[in-house]
């Protein structure tokens, strides 16, 4: 599948919500939570809420930056709420309206072992993506980043450059396992977005793993069993050979060890 890069036609707004993330990092997840967050904050009637769903439902049926109708740009600039846009693209692709104007960015990442695995499932289960054969077959394309959307390395690689951008803050799907309350805390305190525990403890419960494909299951069916698979840290040891964990291992040193990201990442604690 070839990705349009499109999205210089996007002109972005200082207090714009930008969620990136690499595919299968958990960006549905995210968005929802961002939603509810903005819709909690913003204390918007029903109505209201009404509205800008059926909005957002309608412009973001691919819902993101770089996918579906380009016609959608330009309703984009006439949105009379903040706008919540999730991107898999890799930052020297995003439209350099987004850093200009400092619009927070926030980064969701994975471990690589379990985006592999995700992404793989995914592959297989699309009918619009190609298809591979065997586990085997996946995992070299992967580690050279013959994917849609690219190399995962390769894309954290370069949010890497951005770690000391005052607008732009990580979160890690394995973190927000362990600790979604927390997590969701640290997101709406970066965001100015005012809650209060109960609120936070209700986004929280909305967007759990069983919540979320709950709902999706019943709006999309099929699809949303695909997209809500098992949500679980470390599935990577069903499917990883001893060798291929230690050449994601190598592949992993030599790319992020030592940066802030990688840090950030605790690969010991999860790819072990
Ligand atoms: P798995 O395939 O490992 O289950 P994306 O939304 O970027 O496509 O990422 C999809 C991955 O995030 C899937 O991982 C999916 O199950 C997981 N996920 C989605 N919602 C989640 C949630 N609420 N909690 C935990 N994981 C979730």
């Amino acid at each position: 599948m070839q990705v349009n890069i499109i999205s210089n036609k996007i002109y972005a707004r200082s207090d714009d919500v930008i969620l990136a993330g690499y595919p299968k990092n958990g960006t549905n997840w995210l968005d929802q939570v961002l939603n509810d967050l903005e819709i909690t904050a913003a204390k918007y009637t029903e109505e209201e809420i009404n509205e800008r769903t059926n909005i957002t439902n309608e412009l973001f049926v691919m819902p993101r930056l770089e996918l579906g109708d380009p016609e959608k740009f330009k309703r984009m600039k006439e949105l009379p709420f903040r706008r919540i846009i999730v991107t898999h693209l890799s930052p020297e692709v995003l439209p350099k309206s987004i850093f200009k104007s400092k619009a927070k960015i926030l980064l969701l990442v994975r471990n690589p072992k379990d985006t592999a695995v995700s992404y793989f499932h995914f592959h297989n289960n699309i009918p619009t993506l190609p298809s591979f054969s065997s586990w085997d077959e996946y995992f070299t394309a992967f580690m050279h980043g013959k994917l849609c959307w690219g190399s995962y390395f390769g894309y954290l690689v370069e949010w890497n450059k951005h770690m000391d951008d005052e607008n732009v803050m990580v979160i890690t799907y394995e973190e927000l396992k362990e600790n979604q309350t927390l997590g969701l805390k640290k997101i709406a305190d970066f965001f100015g977005f005012s809650l209060s525990e109960e609120e936070i403890q209700t986004v929280a419960e909305k967007s759990s793993f069983e919540a979320m494909k709950e709902k999706s299951f019943k709006t999309h069916g099929t699809f949303g069993k695909i997209l809500f698979r098992k949500g679980i840290v470390g599935d990577w040891k069903d499917h990883f050979s001893e060798a291929q964990s230690k050449e994601m291992d190598r592949k992993f040193e030599v790319c992020l060890a030592g940066t802030k990201l990688g840090e950030k990442m605790k690969y010991g604690v999860y790819c072990n």
